[in-house]
Order: C-alpha cells, then sequence, then structure tokens
C-alpha cells in the first residue's frame, strides 16, 4: 500500500465535502487501487491542523462538524493563524488541494499558494478558477520544470467534469465551445421563465436556497463564465484574456423580456461562447428557440456543446454542487496519486 499524503487548502463548502467523501471511501479507494489518501494538513481563514501522520477517518469526519472558520480549535494538532509554508516544512505533503476563494483581482490566496506548493514539489488539485485565470502560464512552467502535475478538473463545471475530454481532442480543430456554464444565473433564469418571478424576486430566492451567494456579483455580470471560457481557451491552446470577454449583466433581463420571449416560441438564456477561430469569447442574454438543447437546460444544471472539424459532443449536468465537484476533485487527486506514486 502507497500513501500519499495532501494538504486541503479551504475548508468551506467544497472542502469539507471532499474531507467527508475521502473518509467514507478512502478504504475502499485503498483496496480499489492500492494508494491511501492521508490529510495531512488542512487549512482555513483563521487557522490550521497540521498531523503529518495523517488524520485517520474519524478525525477527518469529526473535522467536518467544527463551525465555520473554526478549525483552530480542532485539538492538539490545530493553530490559529495561517502559514502555508509552515504546512509544507512539517507535513511535506505530496498533492496541494487548492480550495480557497476565487478572487479575480490578484488571484491570491490561491496564485502565492499554489507557486509555494510547485516549488515545494508537491502536485496540485485545484477547483479555485482564479490562480489559472490570471497566472496559467507561469503556474504551468513551474509545474513544467518540476515535472509536477497541475490537475484542474473542477474549475469548469465541477459537477460534470469535461476539461480532460476537451484536452483530449488532440486530433480535432477545436472551433466553438459554447454553454450554459453558470447555475446560479440558469436558476434565476428558469424561475423568471416558470413561476413568472422578476429578477430580484429570483435572485432572493436563489440567494435563501444557497444556489446564490450573498454577493452575486461574480455570477450575474458574467465574471464566473468568463473566468471558465479563459480556462476552457488555455485547455484548447488559444489563450484568451478574461477581460477581453464581452460581458453583459442578467441584471438587464425584465420580466416583460422573458414574456416576449416566450410569445414568440423562445426562451432567454445567458450563453458563455469561445469562437476559437475568430478568437473572441462572450458571455451574453440571447434568445433561443425552445427546441434547442439550450433552452431545455434548466435550473442548476449546466450543459455545454463542443464543437471540431469532427464532431460535435454535449456535456449536460450540474454545474457545481459540493457532492459532485468533492468527487471531481478527489478524481483529480486520485488520478494524480495513481500515475505519480504507485
Ligand atoms: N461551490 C461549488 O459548487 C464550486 C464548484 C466548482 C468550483 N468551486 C470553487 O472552489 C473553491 C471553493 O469553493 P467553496 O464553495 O468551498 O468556497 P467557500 O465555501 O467560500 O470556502 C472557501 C474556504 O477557503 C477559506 N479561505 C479563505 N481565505 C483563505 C486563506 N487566505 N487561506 C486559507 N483558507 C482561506 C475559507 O475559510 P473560512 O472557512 O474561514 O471562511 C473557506 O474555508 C472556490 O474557488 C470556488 O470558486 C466551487
Amino acid at each position: 500500500m502507497k500513501n500519499v499524503n495532501i494538504a486541503v487548502i479551504g475548508f468551506g463548502n467544497i472542502g469539507r465535502a471532499f474531507v467527508r467523501v475521502l473518509a467514507l471511501k478512502r478504504k475502499l479507494l485503498a483496496k480499489k487501487y492500492g494508494v491511501n489518501i492521508n490529510v495531512v494538513a488542512v487549512v482555513d481563514s483563521k487557522g490550521m491542523v497540521i498531523k503529518p501522520s495523517g488524520l485517520d477517518d474519524y478525525e477527518m469526519l469529526k473535522l467536518c462538524e467544527v463551525p465555520k472558520s473554526g478549525i483552530y480549535m480542532f485539538g492538539s494538532y490545530a493553530k490559529q493563524g495561517v502559514n502555508v509554508e509552515e504546512v509544507y516544512s512539517k507535513a511535506a505533503p505530496n498533492i496541494h488541494v487548492e480550495l480557497t476563494p476565487a478572487n479575480y483581482v490578484s488571484g491570491e490566496p490561491g496564485f502565492t499558494n499554489i507557486m509555494l506548493a510547485l516549488k515545494s514539489g508537491a502536485h496540485v488539485v485545484t477547483a479555485n478558477k482564479a490562480p489559472l485565470v490570471l497566472h496559467y502560464e507561469d503556474i504551468m512552467a513551474e509545474a513544467r520544470v518540476r515535472k509536477l502535475a497541475v490537475k484542474f478538473r473542477a474549475t469548469v463545471m465541477g459537477g460534470t467534469p469535461f476539461l480532460e475530454v476537451l484536452a483530449s481532442m488532440k486530433s480535432h480543430d477545436i472551433e466553438k465551445v459554447e454553454g450554459i456554464l453558470n447555475a446560479t444565473t440558469n436558476y434565476i433564469l428558469t424561475e423568471m421563465h416558470d413561476n413568472l418571478l422578476d429578477f430580484e424576486q429570483a435572485l432572493k430566492k436563489a440567494q435563501a436556497l444557497g444556489i446564490a451567494e450573498t454577493d452575486p456579483t461574480l455570477d450575474i455580470e458574467g465574471f464566473d463564465a468568463a473566468a471558465k471560457l479563459t480556462i476552457i481557451s488555455y485547455v484548447i491552446g488559444k489563450p484568451i484574456n478574461i477581460n477581453s470577454i464581452y460581458r453583459e449583466s442578467v441584471t438587464k433581463i425584465t420580466l416583460k423580456d422573458v414574456l416576449d420571449a416566450v410569445k414568440q416560441g423562445q426562451v432567454i438564456k445567458y450563453i458563455a461562447s469561445l469562437d476559437a477561430q475568430k478568437m473572441v469569447a462572450s458571455v451574453k442574454i440571447e434568445r433561443i428557440p425552445r427546441e434547442n438543447v439550450f433552452a431545455q437546460i434548466n435550473g442548476t444544471l449546466n450543459g455545454v456543446k463542443i464543437k471540431s472539424d469532427a464532431t460535435e459532443l454535449f456535456f449536460i449536468g450540474r454545474g457545481g454542487g459540493r457532492m459532485e465537484t468533492a468527487h471531481t476533485v478527489l478524481d483529480d487527486v486520485l488520478e494524480v496519486a495513481l500515475r505519480w506514486f504507485t
């Protein structure tokens, strides 16, 4: 049995779901794949838990029960304050799992954490998009030099991962990637169509259900979808800067617009699109025929179409979601563990 040590940086929705899934599944995974994933450190915004020999399943499940920002209270392995360098000096993780919030101004804290991990010889798995959106080339250059992996399947449609398929289409000339890439705004639009809510009412409902953040700016102004298009553009080797992506605000849509569209057999969707031939990308409000595939993708579902010179592929499923994304992160961790440590 091979032990692979991991550090989990960021312990919110996804961090907790990930540690929980791992605690429940790792014995089974160890039996199936011959590799034991050992959590040697967990970090939130206020503190750290460091146990170089690895948390046991019970400790991992208990840790998931501590209140938000509260892991510094978790017994003798815990301490107040965040110092990721200390994680590396004390526990030397083999894989760094970056689950901190996305900050599209600086990319921090994710960028510094990821670079520290690579410089310390750890492979990286990230669900945080911002470091890749702002610093993709720097991160990949560092990883290449050190012969380390950077996996980021959970950053785009974390619940329905397709980036690895896209990356594998090496003989194809990718012409276009387009779809509904943001679950929050798709939920809001679905509420506007199905329950005739105006935008504000639909947003409030989404917030009450935890589908929209208290500050929904990144979703409703199209930043989140634009960030995903940027990552897609890197994956297909035709980088587009996030600042050059045209974005419309979904807040412009009124109930009257929705009713007008419906009368004409159409629905309004928030479509993210990357034209890889013209090298232009946008996140736009579009009226599409009711029969269109994207018109059928409702609620928190997302969907994407990859069009190449040879084929058209569709992926439809949950955009994010704790358990779904946690599994995608774990799949990346397992892939690194199996490829590099067995
Ligand atoms: N939610 C989804 O469905 C989904 C899907 C795909 C990708 N993602 C991405 O995955 C990442 C995590 O998402 P989430 O929903 O779990 O976010 P979240 O609930 O806000 O959790 C973020 C975590 O990061 C911690 N944190 C903040 N600043 C930190 C710092 N400087 N150092 C260490 N930890 C810090 C927070 O600490 P506190 O607990 O102390 O606040 C919290 O534990 C985000 O980048 C998100 O965009 C999310």
